[in-house]
Parts: structure tokens; sequence; C-alpha cells
């Protein structure tokens, strides 16, 4: 698959201590389809997604540049999903995440973001105005992710009827 711009080193493996974050493959796609379809995870995300968009994504999200499967390094298990989008909000380079619900309260979710965002910083294009993350105000879990990074909240909105957090990361996180 062709780099998208601001992806030029794609294929990318990221690993942290527990975690490896590399392209979604065929296999993965059951593990990753579930993070669309659950109630939980879909909580403050707009609920679960209709089935036929399921299927698109399923096709889309293989090998797709800044789709990371986030996996454990031991037993190799898919615990989520996290994007990097260059030039998805003003300009900006957006990062989204999603774990699978078992695999809650670990830091996994930390341990990935700071990973994506790190890598988000050095591949985006020069020049580039800097790396976002958009969540629901009511998603504390997400929030306390975001500032625990060292994201600040750059502005708020609303969207979907559900007011929205906008967090700005000043620096790549350390990792
Ligand atoms: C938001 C989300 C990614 C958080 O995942 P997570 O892995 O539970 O988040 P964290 O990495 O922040 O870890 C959560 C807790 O585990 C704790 N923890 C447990 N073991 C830990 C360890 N070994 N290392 C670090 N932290 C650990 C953390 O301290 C943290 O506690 P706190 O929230 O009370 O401060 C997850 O809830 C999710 O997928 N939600 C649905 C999708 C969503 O809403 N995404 C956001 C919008 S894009």
């Amino acid at each position: 698959m062709p780099s998208a711009p601001g992806t030029a080193a794609w294929p990318v493996t990221l690993t942290t201590r527990r975690l490896a974050l590399r392209p979604v493959a065929a296999a993965d796609v059951p593990e990753i389809a579930r993070l669309w379809t659950d109630a939980e995870v879909r909580r403050h995300l707009g609920g679960p997604v209709a089935d036929s968009v399921v299927r698109i994504r399923e096709k889309r999200c293989v090998g797709a540049p800044g789709a990371f499967a986030v996996a454990r390094r031991r037993g190799r298990a898919v615990v989520g999903l996290v994007t990097v989008e260059h030039g998805a909000r003003d300009g900006r380079t957006e990062v989204s995440y999603q774990l699978l619900p078992e695999h809650w309260g670990r830091g996994y979710g930390r341990e990935a973001v700071a990973a994506a965002v790190s890598w988000a910083w050095g591949d985006a294009p020069s020049g580039a105005p800097g790396v976002v993350a958009l969540t629901q105000q009511a998603n504390l879990r997400s929030r306390r992710l975001l500032e625990a990074l060292g994201a600040t909240v750059d502005g708020t909105f609303v969207d979907w009827d559900e007011p929205q957090v906008l967090y700005a990361f000043p620096v790549p996180p350390a990792r």
C-alpha cells in the first residue's frame, strides 16, 4: 500500500515496554471490529457503528497508513487500535485510541498513545503545527490519559450534541 502524506516511513512498528504498535493485519480484524461494535468502548464515541460501516472499515483498516494495531508483546494479543491522521484538525495531526474493555485499567492506553504521539511528531511533515486528541468532556478515563501525558486543553465545543474537549500535546511526551 502506498504511503499517505506524512506517513513516509510506513509501514512502521513501534515498541514500548509491554506493547507493539504495528500495521493492522487481516488476522487482527475480528478484534479490531469489536472496538466499533462494543457498547462500552463506543459509550463516548457516538454508540456502536452500523454493520454496513463496520464491513467497510474492516476492509480499509488492513495495512492502512497511520492505523496501529496495539498488541501485547508477551502473548501477542491485540488489545486495541491507535490511529494517527496527519492534517486532520486545522492542519494538526490527530491521534485517536480505543482499547478493548478487558484491557482497560493497566496503563496500556497511556503507553500506546505516548508512543504514537512521539512517532506523530517525528513523522509529521516539516512545519506541521502540532499533535492533538479530541475527546468528549464526559470521557473522564480518556481525559485522565491525555492529561497524564502532558496534553493541555486547547479548546472546547459541542459536536454531535455532546461537549467535546480538544487537547494539544505541547511537546513529544516521555515514553
Ligand atoms: C480511554 C482508554 C483508551 C483508556 O485506556 P486505559 O488503558 O484504561 O488507560 P490508562 O493507560 O490511562 O490506564 C488507566 C489506569 O490504569 C492505571 N494503571 C494500572 N496499571 C498500570 C501500569 N502498569 N502502568 C501505568 N498505569 C497503570 C493508570 O494509573 C490509570 O489509572 P487512573 O485512570 O486512575 O489514573 C479506554 O478506556 C478506551 O478505550 N475507551 C473507549 C474508547 C475511547 O473513549 N477513546 C477515547 C477517545 S479517542
